[in-house]
């Protein structure tokens, strides 16, 4: 089975930055499971399965990563999977104090560690809700998602879709 990682998030939907961070998790250990968090408290703008599905496609070449997934807690997610290790990108300071409490709690909860990966300098300011915001009025987001979530993105919230 050797070492696995667990990347969790939300990816409403998946952007280069995650795919990065995935892909260098990826390099690291044996096995990856991406996992999707089911939240319909965030009320996303992709479904469950849509984002899924996408990270899936935008993950296809990574042989041992699969995508999968969860609702409720991470670590009781993470316990299932027999899986020890969360793998998060850190983008700026901003992140942190937040990214911080959680992977903190998650070890209180039950010995869940987390490895913080810096976020590569092209991507540092790429968030999934900017990339909502800016497609909405229009703006040419390829080279900042896979070009087929930009394809979902444009049929959902083009000018004129909403
Ligand atoms: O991509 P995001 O939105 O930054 O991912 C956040 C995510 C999904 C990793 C985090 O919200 C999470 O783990 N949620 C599951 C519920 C949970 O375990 N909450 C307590 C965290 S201490």
């Amino acid at each position: 089975m050797g070492l696995a990682a667990l990347c969790p998030g939300t990816f409403d939907p998946v952007t280069n930055g995650h795919v990065d961070i995935i892909r260098r998790a990826n390099g690291c250990f044996d096995r990856v499971v991406v996992a999707v968090l089911e939240n319909p408290v965030k009320a996303p703008l992709f479904s469950v399965d849509e984002r899924v599905a996408m990270l899936k496609e935008a993950v296809a070449d990574l042989e041992h990563a699969e995508v999968d997934s969860f609702s409720g807690l991470l670590v009781d997610y993470a316990a299932r999977r027999e899986i020890r290790i969360v793998v998060k990108g850190l983008r700026a300071v901003s992140d942190f104090d937040y990214e911080l409490q959680m992977a903190q709690m998650n070890n209180k909860m039950s010995g869940l560690e987390t490895f913080f990966v810096p976020t590569s300098p092209q991507w540092s300011y790429l968030s999934s809700s900017l990339i909502k915001d800016v497609v909405r009025f229009g703006a040419d987001v390829s080279g900042l998602v896979p070009s087929f979530v930009q394809d979902r993105l444009e049929e959902k919230l083009g000018p004129g879709r909403e």
